[in-house]
């Protein structure tokens, strides 16, 4: 089985949790993007739910797929949302923000009453940081706000180039109008103290560590279908 087609299937499993009448928080990605087109089937059939969209990409490819959709301020509580990973660890931590909407996903996450995310078994990982972490960063201080990444990643003994991400040369930016850094500092051995550490930062929006926020995984290989529920560390 191909990349695609394991991403489809992880898409299909997470389906069988979307109940009627819904409210569900839509991720952004190529995983996502299977997990919307089989929804927009079953809401061809008649499923009646309302989605949340995590990106303006997301957002464009329901409406052209009729799945009914509302906001966030509209329907600030949802029941599930489901999106990709870059990388799950066994606690289900996840690394996010690959595709750089990580602000968004973070946001409809947090507001959903349930989180699956959905892979394919290659983003199974024990420790989070091999995937570049995506730090969304205000435009505004752009060099010192990379600098402070650099110091409180130095702290906790993290180190590793931090680059902007471009795209066609110039800076991408984000649906929320803001830059991205992704971190390469390897293996990040304390997660939490990652996340503090950089939530500490006054130009750092948000960070694409995903903490105790997943309930479920389902991740899919050759063998199959595998639900993972979190391990809690020792
Ligand atoms: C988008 O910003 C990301 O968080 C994606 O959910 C993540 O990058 C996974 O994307 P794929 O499903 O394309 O691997």
């Amino acid at each position: 089985m191909d990349a695609k087609a394991l991403k489809i299937e992880a898409a299909r499993a997470a389906l069988g949790y979307v109940e009627e009448g819904m409210r569900l928080g839509i991720g952004t990605g190529s995983t996502a993007e299977e997990f919307v087109r089989l929804l927009a089937v079953r809401v061809q059939k008649g499923l009646n739910i309302v989605g949340v969209s995590t990106s303006e990409r997301t957002e464009a490819l329901c409406r052209e797929l009729g799945v009914p959709m509302s906001t966030l301020d509209q329907t600030p509580e949802l029941d599930l949302t489901i999106d990709g990973a870059d990388e799950i660890d066994p606690e289900l931590s996840l690394t996010k923000g690959g595709g750089g909407a990580l602000l968004r996903e973070k946001i409809v996450a947090y507001a959903s009453k349930q989180m699956i995310t959905i892979a394919d078994k290659t983003k199974l990982v024990k420790d989070l940081g091999a995937f570049p972490l995506p730090i969304e960063v205000n435009k505004f201080g752009l060099k010192s706000t990379i600098d402070a990444i650099h110091s409180q990643g130095e702290k906790l003994g993290l180190s590793g180039p931090l680059a902007l991400r471009l795209r066609d040369g110039e800076p991408y930016v984000t649906d929320g109008g803001h830059f991205i850094v992704d971190a390469s500092f390897g293996r990040i051995p304390d997660t939490r103290a990652l996340s503090s550490a950089l939530h500490a930062v006054p130009g750092v929006v948000e960070h694409g560590l995903f903490i105790g926020l997943a309930d479920l995984a389902i991740v899919a290989d050759s063998n199959g279908i595998e639900t993972l529920r979190p391990v809690s560390a020792s």
